[in-house]
């Protein structure tokens, strides 16, 4: 086997989120596969090579998808233990056959014709966000307008309160920290203080709609279970609904400035989409592709293997660079070129591929849609602002900017 540690191992900074794209692309011609001691992780960058893992869920399992990079501390498990936290693995971070049939359910939810069904309600909530930033340039229109549109949205198809937002936000937010930044032992237990409130709050929410169940997603999921346990329990349920309380909002709003940051930055591209707002979704699809919210993902070995000509050994983890992949110039020529023609555009993994493929995309898709041409159509003269810093928080998985100061 080859010195795990080199050149690139000591060089990526995992966390490190600002700039990512020069060294991954050197590493995806030079050295594809290479091992990154800062985690213990061994890092994936080619498109082929991530996909073909992707597929092989057998071989590379989700099994890792959601544990701390800072393992918990004793005092942290205690507290949750304390605390009664018990989400256990459904969807992300969970293997055949149980996904499988949790999965089953929950695709249930999320099909095109549902989706649909939402499209009303989900133009509104941005019309009323537009509403709101338009006489109030200059703004940083992530914490005006992007930090809660998604979560606004997510909250009207799963039925949970509008004015719990705030706090289901800054939950979400601490979770993201805690399992893919890497705090201190004293942060990780000031996070941790909140965890066990939001999975209490998530209990109490599907114990209400089991009670009465309404017009909403997580109704949806309570009918489907019809009080039996060998269905679905109302844990797993509860379970689902934390991952759907993270996963469906922070990527949308990062991908979402991510989009914006690229497309103002680039305006003449802005200017296109504006003369023809109907091709916002191929903007959008190139925007995943060029710069995905998710720019990281992560399998576990189940047997040792070899990727690239590299041999990993059995229970190793393994971050796969979906950014790096999606700018695989194997697969998308000029690949640090915006080219939303391009004809493969929706090869990109930014939703990931086979069996844990983002059960919300389609949702994701639309509500980006309305949002990009509800902007477009109304703030036309959108511009970012000079001289800005664009900032990134540190963690290994989710990317977009802090804030993003435009005017127009
Ligand atoms: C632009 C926004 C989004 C991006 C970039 C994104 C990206 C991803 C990625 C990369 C995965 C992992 C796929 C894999 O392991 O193969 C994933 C899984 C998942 N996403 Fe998304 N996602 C987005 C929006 C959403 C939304 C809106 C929801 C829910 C409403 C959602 C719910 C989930 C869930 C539950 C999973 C786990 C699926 C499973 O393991 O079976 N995501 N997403």
């Amino acid at each position: 086997m080859p010195c795990p540690v080199t050149d690139f191992s000591a060089a990526f900074d995992p966390l490190d989120l600002s700039d990512p794209f020069p060294l991954l692309a050197r590493a995806r011609r030079e050295q594809p596969v290479f091992y990154s001691p800062a985690i213990n992780y061994w890092v994936v960058t080619r498109y082929a090579d991530v996909k073909a893992i992707f597929r092989d869920h057998d071989s590379y399992t989700a099994a890792n998808t959601i544990t701390p990079i800072v393992p918990f501390s004793a005092a942290v498990r205690k507290m949750l233990a304390d605390g009664d936290y018990s989400p256990e693995p459904v969807l992300s971070n969970n293997l055949p056959p149980s996904h499988s049939r949790i999965r089953a359910f929950v695709n249930r939810l999320f099909t095109p014709r549902r989706m649909r069904s939402f499209r009303p309600a989900i133009h509104e909530i941005a019309a009323r966000g537009v509403r709101r930033i338009r006489e109030r340039a200059p703004v940083d229109i992530v914490s005006a307008l992007t930090y809660e549109y998604p979560a606004y949205v997510l909250f009207h198809v799963l039925g949970v309160p509008e004015a719990d937002v705030p706090r289901v936000k800054a939950w979400a937010g601490n979770r993201i920290t805690l399992y893919y930044g890497r705090p201190g032992a004293d942060e990780q237990i000031a996070l941790t203080r909140d965890l066990v409130p939001f999975w209490r709050y998530v209990v109490g929410l599907v114990a209400e709609k089991n009670r009465k169940p309404q017009d909403d997603l997580t109704s949806d999921l309570i009918r489907m279970r019809a009080g039996d346990d060998s269905r679905l329990t109302l844990n797993e349920i509860a379970s689902c609904m934390i991952t759907l309380l993270v996963a469906g909002h922070e990527t949308t709003t990062a991908q979402i400035n991510n989009a914006l940051l690229h497309l103002l930055r680039e305006r003449a591209h802005w200017e296109r989409l504006c003369a023809a707002p109907e091709t916002v979704p191929q903007a959008l699809e190139e925007m995943m592709r060029y710069d995905p919210s998710v720019c990281a993902w992560r399998r576990r070995t189940a047997k040792a293997s070899r990727i690239n000509g590299v041999d990993i050994p059995a229970d190793a983890d393994l971050l796969l660079m979906l950014n790096a992949a999606n700018r695989d110039e194997a697969v998308f020529p000029e690949p640090d070129e915006i080219i939303s023609a391009r004809n493969n555009l929706r090869d990109h993994l930014a939703f990931g591929y086979g069996i844990h493929y983002c059960v919300g995309a389609p949702l994701a898709r639309l509500e980006m849609a309305i949002l990009l041409e509800a902007l477009t159509r109304q703030l036309p003269g959108m511009r970012l602002l000079p001289g800005q810093k664009i900032e990134y928080t540190r963690n290994i998985s989710f990317r977009g900017p802090v804030s993003l100061r435009v005017t127009w």
